[in-house]
């Protein structure tokens, strides 16, 4: 029943030609090769009872069954289901636990989802342990009789941590827990969690899907039918949904990942060496470098190793200087967009991480995040050049 959809294409086709593709019909009305946005809260009933499908615009959209349809065959799920932001999407997946349920994360996820976790839902009776994913005897030990769920982020934001997913899956399963598996920083072009046994992928669309740094969105994939059956009754539910014109903006999107994500890897990759030759540079993470302490891991399980570089500058003086210093690039929070951004974790995108857990976790006050993007790698190296000389 959901696969029905991918009418174009053959069993065979590949990433390219599924991002292009799936779920994409032309406009039945006008033949429109792209798919429109239906901007719109109800639709009209040819009688009473009956209607073609669509009722009302929370529980159903064309566009957003598109984009879900789409996103859905580019991580080799089942089915999507978009929400409002990648928090919403995070969100509805919680849904799932009960009172009294426990959920181990990496102890490195997103500063957002912490929060999630430890500031709103500890006050409905779950509870979180947060663990080094990448050694997975920890996970082991953290694994308690009410636990259903691991929640692990790879490559981690910002430290890019990486955990094995295969093991991750295998052991999850010999407990009974649910595998979630946040994709945002790899991309399904440089990462299948459902390849190795993930039950349910997430994504901020913000990221790499969407990749224009235009729209704010989240998708939760999943394999299992019963996680399906909950997630499309949550989504209605809950109503956190993905308007209709981002949910264009993320079709738009996925056509170029393919073409985007090579470039994202080729410079992030470029990027990590020059950083990582520089004087005044400390400390380089990024899993294409082969210092990096899960390097062959990375090249097992990724295609490519992403566009997101994070490196210690020793201080916070010398991070600020770096930050102030660039002109191309742009001081922001975010990542996954065409512009490469610089961030400073400590006080961004991680400031509602208490600081003794930033400390232990390597998110220093000296820490910089770079996200590449696809402007010249040249231009960017004399950018970086020039603001790391007044460090
Ligand atoms: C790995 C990861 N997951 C989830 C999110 C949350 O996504 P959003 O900002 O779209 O709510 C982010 C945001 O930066 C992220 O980096």
């Amino acid at each position: 029943m959901y696969r029905s959809w991918i009418v174009k294409l053959t069993s065979r086709a590949r990433f390219s030609t599924v991002c292009l593709h799936a779920g994409q019909e032309p406009d039945p009305s006008t033949g429109a090769i792209v798919t429109p946005i239906y901007q719109t809260s109800t639709y009209v009933q040819d009688e009473l009872g009956v209607h073609k499908g669509y009722e009302y615009g929370r529980t159903q959209n064309p566009t957003r069954l598109t984009v879900e349809r789409n996103l859905a065959a580019i991580e080799g799920g089942t089915a999507a289901y978009a929400f409002a932001s990648g928090m919403a999407a995070i969100g509805a997946i919680a849904t799932m636990l009960r009172a009294g349920d426990h959920v181990i994360v990496s102890d490195n996820v997103y500063g957002g989802t912490f929060r999630l976790f430890d500031q709103v839902l500890s006050r409905y009776q779950l509870s979180f342990s947060y663990v080094d994913t990448s050694v997975l005897d920890r996970v082991e030990e953290a694994v308690r009789p009410n636990t259903r769920m691991l929640f692990v982020e790879t490559p981690t934001n910002p430290i890019l941590s990486i955990t094995d997913l295969r093991a991750a899956a295998d052991l999850a399963h010999a407990h009974d827990l649910r595998l979630v598996v946040d994709n945002t920083f790899a991309s399904p072009y440089n990462q299948r969690p459902f390849e190795f046994g993930a039950d349910l992928v997430t994504h901020s669309t913000t990221k790499y899907l969407n990749g224009h740094s235009d729209s704010i969105g989240g998708v939760v994939i999943a394999v299992r039918e019963d996680d399906i059956e909950w997630l499309k009754f949550v989504q209605n539910a809950e109503g956190a949904i993905l308007g209709p014109f981002d949910s264009w903006l993320v079709l738009r999107g996925t056509k170029t990942l393919p073409l985007r994500m090579q470039r994202h890897n080729e410079s992030g990759m470029a990027l990590a060496t020059f950083l990582a030759s520089h004087p005044k540079v400390r400390h380089v993470y990024y899993p294409g470098l082969p210092t990096h302490p899960q390097h062959d891991l990375a090249r097992r399980q990724m295609r490519g190793f992403g566009g997101m570089i994070a490196f210690e500058l020793g201080s916070l003086e010398s991070a600020r200087r770096l930050l102030n210093g660039v002109r191309l690039l742009s001081l922001a929070e975010s990542l996954g967009g065409v512009e490469t951004l610089i961030s400073h974790p400590a006080t961004m995108t991680h400031a509602s991480v208490p600081a003794e857990r930033r400390t232990a976790l390597g998110i220093t006050d000296g820490l910089v995040r770079i996200s590449a993007g696809l402007e010249d790698l040249e231009d960017l190296k004399e950018d970086l050049t020039q603001a790391l000389d007044g460090v």
